[in-house]
């Protein structure tokens, strides 16, 4: 039996070397916790010529092949990030009989149940809890403390990029440009902001909660996905006005016997727990029919937060080598469809530019009565007389996305309308 547990550490790079200076820093905690000492035995990257922090460049090395070949590497821990080749990796590290740690939600929610399956084939484990809400911890609780509730719906602010931003241009008054600007001159928007803006970050942690919380397999693809580049210092102005803020939230539910996934700007009264989540942080509420509401809150990026959930899961397995236990994670998946967007109900919020003049409120209000959306409120902002329009900001109950749609086309096509500007989910 080896004396130590050896890891290999799959791209040292920004989470990397934050977990590789945890383990320097806590290697007698840890050693303690487990009962023999952690070792990083490789590390792969894409450049060896570069020297890299806490790791002797005898173990660098940029060949997969050398992990494998190493008998003493017992954990493989995932950091390189995109689908390809870390979906690869995982696979014949897992197959090889190496247990995997991973912060990859891309290929976690594309390819997570057939990884497990191969997990489970091998008798070893796969464990991706920095893969959704960095140093949140989500997917354990889900896996396990949660696991006699009936999970009912997931509501998530899960992408730290555009939460930052939306805080700023709801306390700042600022428009979209000057918000992602700010977001990446400070490091947190990446120069390609395109994953974060359009929501696809927050749809693959999505995918990956709902699997979890409804054992219902999601594919990213699947969920309504709306990002918040359209939004304006406006729609701020107007739902603060009406109550709200705007977040981006992803949203799991069970509906008629289906599941409604979705990641879109929708405005939440400002009372409830999600709208007072600001700035960077994350959050994740989940609702069950035992344990009611729990929200789960903290930093969901940056090297620190996302080594504390590589290391809980390194740990877990170290501890299982030692005690000889090793539970396979295979999720057993339910046959229910994932809804498609025109069937998702929601309240909705409209901000349509009209021509200043008689019975063009009426006109509007007829077409979303004929689709059977009832107007929840309807408040005139701004005129502008020199242009003759005026700004509508329109509020409905619950309508499905197939009748606003319908809704939608006709407004757009009436005269009298000058533009159908944002329109948003509303919470509730
Ligand atoms: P990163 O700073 O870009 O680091 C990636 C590392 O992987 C680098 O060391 C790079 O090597 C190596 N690498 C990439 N492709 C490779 C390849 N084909 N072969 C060998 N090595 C390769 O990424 P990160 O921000 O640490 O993110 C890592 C993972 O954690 C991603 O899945 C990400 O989604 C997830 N995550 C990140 C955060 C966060 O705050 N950053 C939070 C939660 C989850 P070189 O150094 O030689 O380029
Ligand atoms: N780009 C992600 C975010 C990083 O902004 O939340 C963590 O996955």
């Amino acid at each position: 039996m080896p004396s130590s547990i050896g890891l290999a550490i799959l791209g040292p790079g920004n989470v990397g070397s934050g977990v590789v200076a945890a383990l320097r820093n806590g290697v007698a905690r840890y050693g303690a916790q487990v009962g023999r000492p952690l070792e990083i035995r490789r590390a792969l990257v894409r450049d060896v010529t570069r020297a890299r922090d806490g790791l002797d460049a005898s173990i660098v090395t940029s060949n997969f092949e050398d992990i494998l070949a190493d008998p003493d590497v017992q954990i493989v821990v995932e950091l390189m990030g995109a689908e390809h080749p870390a979906r690869e990796y995982i696979e014949a590290a897992l197959a090889s009989g190496r247990h995997v740690v991973t912060a990859n939600k891309e290929v976690m929610a594309k390819a997570g149940s057939e990884l497990l399956a191969i997990a489970a084939k091998h008798n070893v484990r796969l464990l991706y809890e920095a893969s959704v809400g960095g140093g949140i911890p989500v997917i354990s609780p889900l896996s396990r403390d949660l696991l006699a509730n009936d999970i009912t719906a997931v509501t998530a602010i899960i992408n730290g990029t555009t939460n930052y931003m939306l805080t700023g241009m709801a306390q700042s008054g600022t428009d979209y440009d000057v918000a992602l600007a700010e977001a990446q001159r400070l490091g947190y928007a990446e120069p390609d902001p395109t994953a974060d803006v359009e929501g696809i970050d927050a749809s693959y942690k999505l995918a990956i909660l709902c699997g979890l919380a409804f054992h219902v397999a999601v594919a990213p693809d699947e969920v309504a996905r709306q990002g918040i580049t359209k939004l304006g210092a406006k729609d701020f102005r107007y739902a603060e006005a009406l109550g709200y803020t705007i977040k981006l939230l992803a949203t799991g539910r069970l509906v008629d016997g289906g599941v409604v996934a979705s990641v879109q700007p929708t405005l939440i009264a400002k009372d409830e727990p999600l709208a007072k989540v600001d700035g960077v942080l994350n959050a994740v509420q989940i609702e069950g029919d035992l344990v009611g509401r729990v929200l789960f809150q903290g930093r969901g990026a940056g090297a620190n937060p996302t080594s504390s959930s590589v290391l809980a899961d390194v740990l877990d397995i170290a501890r299982d080598i030692v005690g000889e236990r090793r539970p396979p994670e295979a999720i057993e998946y339910r046959k229910l469809p994932v809804h498609p967007p025109a069937m998702h109900s929601s309240r909705y919020y409209m901000r349509v530019t009209v021509s200043d003049q008689p019975s063009v409120l009426a006109r509007i209000a007829g077409i979303l009565g004929e689709r059977e959306i009832s107007i929840a409120s309807c408040i005139q902002f701004e005129t502008d007389d020199s242009a003759g329009t005026a700004e509508l900001v329109i509020t409905t109950h619950h309508a499905t996305g197939a009748a606003l749609d319908a809704a939608l086309a006709e407004i757009r096509a009436l005269d009298v309308v000058v533009e159908v500007g944002n329109v948003l989910a509303m919470a509730g």
